[in-house]
């Protein structure tokens, strides 16, 4: 496949670890702790799309849309101007009332996306919907703002390999794939609710990481007294990606990819040690 065939996310680096781009209609991931530039990733796709004619939709369960347009224009991306051109559209809605709308044919999304010939859509964070998802008498009282994650932990049940599992997955499965079928290319965000690499403790396992297409992961990593950005791709159906853990920065121009962590492991837990320490620790000092 060409990189003409591939849907270029515009991040510098980037596009290169994807081998040229997201594969067109497919369901991509990008999950990293609070605050690591998920958002800013979504919003750098959807404004290369509409800078390649392509236009696109971020549907939001949290953020109002004020707040894409302060933060896009602080990148110099002017996305009030892109609405009133039609190439975008910020949608802040619930995670019940997209799921009964999609189901319909004909729902309000679908003709949002048919009348702007949307290509690209972001779902900025999936975390919401998933919380939703989850079977109990009352979904709505799960949905709490972002400031009380750590009690949406809490209070959202658990799912093990159950039953409820299976539900959950099948309503994921099925709002992701109702965006495929409209022919969109979808990148969903999703909140890791560690710093460091730490074990996430009563996140809720919707098997999302099985459902999607591409598995994208950010992390801090802590090095020599400086936190540094890593991002790593861990899996892409029907492509060649890169396999490296690479440094990126966010900037004036948004997220761009950098070079690979050298010399070090276990960036990902985000404690990194120097290689020759832990041959040591591992070989010598048994
Ligand atoms: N204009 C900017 N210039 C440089 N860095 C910025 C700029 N805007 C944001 N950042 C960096 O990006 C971070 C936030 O990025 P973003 O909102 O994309 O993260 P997020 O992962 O979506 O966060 P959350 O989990 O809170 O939703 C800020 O903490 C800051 O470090
Ligand atoms: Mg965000």
């Amino acid at each position: 496949m060409s990189s003409t065939d591939r849907v270029h996310t515009g991040i510098p680096g980037f596009d290169a670890m994807l081998d040229g781009g997201y594969l067109p209609k497919t369901t991509n991931l990008i999950e990293g702790p609070p605050g690591c530039g998920k958002s800013t990733l979504g919003m750098q796709f959807i404004y290369e799309g509409t800078q390649l004619g392509e236009p696109g939709i971020i549907i939001t369960f949290e953020e109002l849309p004020e707040s894409y347009y302060r933060d896009a224009a602080a990148f110099g991306w002017d996305f009030r101007r892109l609405e009133h051109s039609g190439l975008l559209k910020v949608i802040i809605t619930s995670p019940e009332v997209t799921k009964i709308d999609l189901e319909r044919t004909g729902g309000i999304l679908e003709r949002t996306m048919t009348e702007m010939g949307a290509k690209r859509i972001v779902v900025d964070s999936i975390t919401h919907f998933e919380a939703a998802m989850v079977d109990t008498p009352e979904p709505t009282s799960k949905i709490l703002p972002r400031k009380d994650a750590k009690a949406r932990q809490s209070s959202a049940p658990t799912c093990t390999a159950n039953e409820d599992t299976f539900a959950q997955r099948d309503r994921l499965y099925s709002f992701l794939n109702a965006l495929k079928r409209q022919g969109l290319t979808t990148l969903i965000t999703r909140e890791a609710m560690y710093l460091f690499g730490d074990e996430e403790e009563n996140q809720i396992d919707s098997g999302i990481h099985f459902i999607v297409d591409s598995y994208t992961m950010l992390r801090y990593v802590e090095i020599e007294s400086t936190v540094k950005r890593a991002i790593i791709v861990l899996k892409m159906r029907g492509s060649n990606h890169d396999r490296t853990i690479r440094q990126f920065e966010i900037g004036t121009d948004g997220l761009i990819v950098t070079q690979p962590f050298e010399g070090q492991e276990g960036i990902m837990s985000g404690i990194p040690q120097r290689m020759a320490a832990s041959f040591i620790k591992a070989f010598v000092r048994k």
